[in-house]
C-alpha cells in the first residue's frame, strides 16, 4: 500500500527552491518552513473527521461543519521539527503538542532519545509528527515507535524534504504511517545529508552554524 504522499504544489516547489538557496538566510529560511508546513498541513489533514453542526447566518440557519481540534496532537522531533510547529498550529490553534528530543550519534547515524513528553492521545486522536528532513528514517521511525508507546494509532509524518532511503526505511518499519513531503531527493551522502537537499535544517533554522 502506498503511504506517501508529495505535495508538488506550484506554490510550495517555489518556496521550497528558495529554502534550498544557500543565500537564503535565517529569517526567511524560518518564514519559509512555517509557510511550507501550512500548505503541507492543509493536505495532510484532509482525511480528519468532520462533524456537522448548525450555524446561524444573519439571514437563516443552515448546516456547517466543525473539526475537532483539540483531538489532534502534534510531535515536533526536537529541535528542528520546532520551525514547523507555528505553521501547524496557526491552522490547528487547538491540537496539543507533544515533543520528542532525539539526537543523531554522528558515528553509528542512529537516533539517541533525550525528552519525550506526550499529552494524552486516545484511538481516535489524529497525531502529525513533524521533522523538515526525512534523512535515514531512522529518527522519524524511533519517533513514531514512541507514539505508539504511548498510545498513538492514528499517525502522519510531515516532513519537508525526504530522501528515497529514509521513505523505504520508514515504510517498512510503519506501515501504517502516512508520509507527506513536497520533495523527495535524489539520495543521501556519506554523511547521511540529503542530495540536493537544504544543508543541515536546525543549522539554518536557528543559525547554529
Ligand atoms: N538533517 C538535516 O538537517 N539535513 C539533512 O540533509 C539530513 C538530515
Amino acid at each position: 500500500m502506498m503511504s506517501h504522499f508529495v505535495i508538488d504544489h506550484p506554490l510550495v516547489l517555489h518556496k521550497l527552491t528558495i529554502l534550498r538557496d544557500k543565500m537564503t538566510g535565517p529569517k526567511e529560511f524560518r518564514e519559509l518552513v512555517k509557510e511550507i508546513t501550512m500548505l503541507m498541513t492543509y493536505e495532510a489533514t484532509r482525511h480528519i473527521a468532520l462533524k456537522r453542526r448548525e450555524v446561524e447566518t444573519p439571514l437563516e440557519k443552515c448546516m456547517g461543519y466543525e473539526i475537532n481540534d483539540k483531538n489532534v496532537v502534534v510531535v515536533p522531533i526536537l529541535r528542528a521539527g520546532l520551525g514547523m510547529m507555528d505553521g501547524f498550529l496557526q491552522l490547528l490553534p487547538n491540537a496539543s503538542v507533544g515533543y520528542v528530543g532525539l539526537y543523531r550519534n554522528e558515528e553509528t547515524k542512529t537516533p539517541v532519545e533525550y525528552y519525550m513528553k506526550f499529552p494524552k492521545m486516545f484511538d481516535n486522536t489524529e497525531i502529525f509528527i513533524l521533522d523538515p528532513m526525512l534523512a535515514t528514517g531512522n529518527s522519524a521511525a524511533k519517533a513514531v515507535e514512541l507514539v505508539k508507546n504511548n498510545g498513538g494509532k492514528h499517525i502522519t509524518m510531515l516532513s519537508v524534504l525526504s530522501a528515497p532511503e529514509g521513505i523505504e526505511v520508514l515504510e517498512k518499519a510503519h506501515p501504517d504511517l502516512k508520509i507527506y513531503t513536497s520533495s523527495i531527493d535524489r539520495e543521501l551522502n556519506e554523511n547521511a545529508y540529503i542530495l540536493p537537499g537544504l544543508g543541515d535544517a536546525g543549522d539554518r533554522l536557528y543559525r547554529t552554524k
